[in-house]
């Protein structure tokens, strides 16, 4: 469904990533993980259009994206939670969620809506309340839930677990299995590997900006040096 080929961006002359080949299949959970600064954001970012693309390619659906705005790259299907979840604040949980339909699937904002608050019922309640007073994990859940409005085929989210409790990231991953039972495909970044470990079928481990290790999760598991060399220190952060 995806496919990134010697993919290279950064930003002016900055080289944030160099040479990625990556290929998340159809109805896959993806997961690309390493320490602070390896280029995560800035791959997710390529992907969805905000960060400039300086080599190779990327192609979605057998599309090149190369010149897409980013706003066509939702309306074919591409789904984005951002790192720092960046919600309008001052808006309530229900205007975020109608504001994330307007890009993609705009005529069916009520049943998409239903069909958020069904996987995330604490946002129900919260419906009348402002973005910016939710608590960490609720934040996440909109910012999801948000993604979601669009019906993305492809959903990215940067960070799932970062600075969550144990009992939200519990939520939000059993959403992303819910999700993936529902056929979507889902690319997460994760600091927190064990976790990314535990759903996804394939792992990327970025250093500095290149691919140093990619594989099922079931071979990352097994790969004691690369624990210890990669996972380990990420999960430690
Ligand atoms: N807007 C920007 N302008 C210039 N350089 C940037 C920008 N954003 C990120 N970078 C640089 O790009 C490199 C990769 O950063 P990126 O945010 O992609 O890493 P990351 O893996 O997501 O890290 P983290 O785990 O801290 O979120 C870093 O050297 C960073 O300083
Ligand atoms: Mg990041």
């Amino acid at each position: 469904m995806l496919r990134l080929e010697a993919m290279s961006c950064g930003y002016g002359p900055f080289s944030a990533v160099a040479e990625l080949t990556l290929q998340v299949a159809e109805g896959s959970v993806f997961a690309l993980i390493g320490a602070n600064g390896a280029g995560k954001s800035s791959t997710i970012m390529a992907i969805a259009g905000h960060v400039d693309l300086h080599g190779g390619s990327i192609t979605f659906d057998g599309r090149n994206l190369s010149g897409v705005p980013a706003r066509q790259r939702v309306r074919a299907g591409m789904g984005l939670v951002p790192e720092g979840r960046r919600l309008f604040s001052d808006l309530t949980v229900d205007e975020n969620l109608t504001i994330g339909g307007y890009c993609r699937a705009a005529e069916r904002t009520p049943e998409n809506r239903a069909r958020v608050l069904d996987l995330f019922p604490r946002l129900k309640e919260r419906l009348d309340q402002a973005a910016g007073s939710l608590s960490g994990g609720e934040q996440q859940m909109l910012a999801m839930g948000r993604a979601l409005m669009t019906e993305p085929r492809l959903l990215m989210i940067d960070e799932v677990s970062l600075g969550l409790m144990p009992k939200m990231v519990d939520v939000c991953y059993d959403v992303i299995r819910r999700l993936k039972d529902r056929g979507i495909t889902i690319l997460v970044v994760e600091q927190n590997t064990s976790r990314a470990l535990e759903v996804a079928d394939h792992v990327c481990v970025l250093e500095s900006g290149r691919q140093v290790w990619q594989g099922t999760a079931a071979e990352a598991r097994a790969d004691s040096g690369l624990v210890e060399a990669y996972l380990g220190l990420a999960e430690a952060q």
